[in-house]
């Protein structure tokens, strides 16, 4: 029998435990209003601000959001280096508000590639919150769903290299245990604004069951109302996990 990793099936489904963002749209946003894309990615910023406060008013339990996959390195250099700045300024400007505010902020990806400078505020700021528990709030940098998968091998191998003579040994809950996002459950509802309809190497093994939303509105127009808009969508769909529809029905 294939075990599922999705262990938990969600009994409250009003507001989703987890939500998973892509925030697309930042340099359209600018570009229509004949600004440089990087003023659409500091006012994505803004709506980074909002999200997370109307996610908080409204129970969600973890907040991901995708800020720079392993592919927007190919960006011009430019752009790169506003988007590093930009979130060492966040960094520096917002962490005790985090703080005060019981959230506990993460970030998932390949950190080696930033600069040292980065890294270290990043590590701060994750010490600095880790005692609060009403937010998880997860950055995912320079992070991409196959990279996950490939390093949650290699760390599952390192840690028990004795499983490589019986790879039938590993099943999906503990391969799971190694991915960078272990210690969350699996994405409830996936948004990506922007109008594109692709995951684009987020997390793609925990959306396996997600229920995925897309918005043709730019990230940095998303706000609370969009936000309810989003979870209205959500209460309205059926999740489930492949049981059948009757099953679903008893079980509820
Ligand atoms: C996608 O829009 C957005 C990004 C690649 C960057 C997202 C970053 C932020 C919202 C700001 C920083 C966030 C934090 C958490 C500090 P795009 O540039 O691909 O837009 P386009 O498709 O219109 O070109």
């Amino acid at each position: 029998m294939v075990t599922s990793s999705t262990l938990s099936i969600p009994s409250d489904v009003s507001v989703p435990r987890h939500v998973a963002v892509i925030m697309d749209g930042n340099g359209r946003w600018a570009t229509k209003r004949f600004l440089p894309r990087t003023a659409g990615h500091a006012r994505g910023v803004q709506a980074v601000r909002r999200v997370l406060e109307a996610c908080g008013q409204r129970g969600v339990e973890y907040l991901t959001l995708f800020a720079f996959s392993s592919e927007n390195w190919r960006r011009p250099e430019e752009e790169v280096s506003l988007l590093m700045r930009l979130f060492i300024q966040t960094l520096e400007k917002e962490v005790d508000k985090l703080e005060r505010q019981g959230v506990r902020l993460r970030v998932v990806g390949d950190l080696s590639a930033f600069e040292p400078k980065l890294q270290g505020l990043i590590h701060a700021a994750e010490r600095r919150t880790e005692a609060n528990s009403t937010l998880n709030l997860t950055i995912a940098a320079n992070y991409g769903g196959r990279w996950d998968i490939l390093q949650a091998m290699q760390a599952l191998l390192r840690a028990r290299p004795e499983l490589a003579a019986r790879p039938e040994a590993i099943d999906e809950a503990l391969y799971a245990q190694y991915l960078s996002m272990a210690w969350a459950p699996e994405p409830d509802l996936f948004i990506r604004t922007g109008g594109e309809q692709r995951i684009s190497n987020f997390l793609i093994w925990q959306l396996a069951y997600t229920e995925l939303y897309f918005t043709d509105g730019y990230w940095p127009d998303f706000d609370a109302k969009e936000l309810d808009a989003a979870f209205e969508w959500y209460r309205g769909r059926e999740r489930r996990f492949g049981r059948t529809s009757a099953q679903v029905s008893t079980d509820a």
